[in-house]
């Protein structure tokens, strides 16, 4: 929305290029863990105090012996990270290990030769923390199960100095066959030509990503994303995705975040050598009335996007001169405007454009709860659907924000991102966003742009017939998505 694009974009970059969901998750688990951590601290102020009475009592000094765990607890305990608390619905037990430089948590499984090969790997984390520079390490993790089949523990490693300073993340993950009760090699899992894919996939993601994408033709970035299986060692796989960890600093030579990459295993599923109900490809139902039968498989095509309107005049010009062109675009709405203009919702329909849900109030979602995440969607959906006939049938998150919870919640309906951001919203210059879109685009692409901006209806009038001279089919995106073979199913997110 105009007056906030400014700061809608920063957000947009936080979410998209620093956090991922290592970061996002430690956010789930910081609100998740306010009662425990209460608690934890009611303890520990109730012990600091009996420990206080009891030396003034018996005259002792006040000094922990040192390589005591209760000594590394009362130092670090503090940053909270020493407390596991699991995320999303983790039905493995906790426990955990510590000596003067590490804190480890991690999962007991109750299968002996899970646990066995899970504790060697703790052996190794309190080597790595031992050898560290740093002055402390700490491990917390997550555990993730495909099918009920697979079980995937990801260590995520923490480094501080003496001051406490972060200086260090790192991930380390393991993969197991729960039935067969044994680790699995990266060649059971992969066949040996994904790695040509993933590396495809990733350096295209890095390249989408607005904070990142200046630093891909970096050498460390080029030669950290080659096709070599080593790059992908780092992963795991949930019912729905596969995901791959990568660290800031092998990719881009500095930085301590952790990035993952999700793809999900519908995309890969000719890649792996283990099955998986969500790697089952789902047979298209019939053809939605939607989809024109004239448009050419073989023939370049692209799908407009439209954000935040409807707007009282723009859209109606943007919705003539697609009509003009023989072309249709998909607009993604917000609660005031859509409410606002049911008329308009009406046109868009009847010229055969797609209507995207962007929300009531256009807020980030990863910081809304379950419910308010599902009300912002559902009153959009009721208007669209009073207006139209027909609810919405595909999401835009505002800010391109989104999470692992945000998919689960929206479970039902895909989220639709975009290939390029024409920054219409920023420049608010015709020519630039012209510009914008002649210079990008190549097929099968979706393209950003906001239909409340003059500017942007401006554009619009010169690029549409641009792309129809260059050959470009412009269509929606239940097109795109029907004509490219795209499979994407409800909580999926494309092209990302
Ligand atoms: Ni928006």
């Amino acid at each position: 929305m105009k007056n906030q694009g400014r700061y809608d974009y920063n957000r947009y970059s936080y979410n998209n290029a620093s956090s991922q969901n290592v970061y996002i998750r430690s956010n789930v688990r910081k609100k998740k863990s306010k009662k425990p951590l209460i608690a934890v601290i009611s303890v520990i102020f109730l012990l600091t105090a009996a420990t206080a009475a009891f030396v003034m009592l018996d005259g002792m000094s006040l000094i922990f012996p040192k390589n005591d765990d209760n000594s590394v607890s009362a130092l670090w305990l503090e940053e909270t990270k020493t407390k596991h608390v699991s995320f999303n619905d983790e039905k493995y037990e906790s426990s955990s290990k510590s000596a003067d430089k590490y804190f480890i948590n991690y999962p007991l499984t109750k299968i002996d030769e899970i646990d066995a090969e899970i504790n060697s790997e703790t052996e190794y984390l309190a080597k790595c923390a031992n050898a560290s520079s740093a002055r402390f390490t700490t491990y917390d993790y997550i555990t993730e199960t495909a099918d009920n089949k697979y079980l995937s523990v990801v260590f995520n490693s923490t480094e501080y100095d003496e001051d406490k300073n972060v200086v260090g993340k790192d991930v380390f993950t393991m993969f197991f066959d729960i039935n067969a009760k044994k680790q699995m090699k990266m060649d059971d899992v992969f066949k040996s030509n994904f790695y040509s894919y993933a590396s495809e996939y990733v350096i295209k993601y890095f390249n989408n990503n607005t904070d990142t994408k200046k630093l891909t033709s970096s050498e460390s970035f080029k030669s950290a994303t080659t096709a070599d299986k080593l790059h992908f060692e780092k992963f795991s796989i949930n019912d729905k995705f596969c995901t791959f960890y990568f660290n800031q600093k092998n990719l881009f030579g500095k930085g301590d975040k952790i990035y993952d990459v999700s793809i999900s295993l519908g995309e890969i599923s000719s890649y792996l050598n283990i099955s998986l109900s969500g790697a089952e490809v789902s047979s298209n139902s019939g053809e939605s009335p939607n989809i024109r039968n004239y448009i050419d498989p073989d023939k370049p095509m692209i799908a407009l996007t439209f954000d935040d309107g409807p707007h009282y005049t723009n859209t109606e010009k943007i919705l003539d001169v697609l009509k003009q062109n023989d072309s249709c675009a998909t607009f993604f709405v917000v609660g005031d405007n859509a409410e606002a203009y049911p008329e308009i919702l009406k046109d868009i329909s009847d010229a055969g454009c797609q209507i995207g849900n962007h929300t009531k109030n256009h807020k980030d979602l990863t910081n809304l709860t379950d419910d308010e995440i599902k009300q912002e969607v559902d009153y959009v959906d009721k208007i669209v659907k009073k207006a139209t006939g027909s609810p919405t049938t595909i999401i835009r998150p505002p800010y391109g924000a989104y999470d692992k919870n945000v998919q689960k919640v929206l479970n039902k309906t895909p989220l639709i991102f975009w290939d390029i951001d024409t920054e219409d919203w920023l420049t608010l210059n015709a020519k630039k966003t012209i510009d914008a879109v002649m210079d990008q685009t190549s097929d099968g692409e979706i393209i950003l742009l906001h239909d409340i901006h003059d500017s942007t209806a401006k554009a619009a009038e010169t690029f549409i017939p641009r792309l129809r001279a260059e050959g470009y089919q412009l269509v929606t995106i239940e097109e795109l998505i029907y004509y490219k073979g795209i499979n994407i199913k409800g909580g999926e997110t494309y092209p990302w």
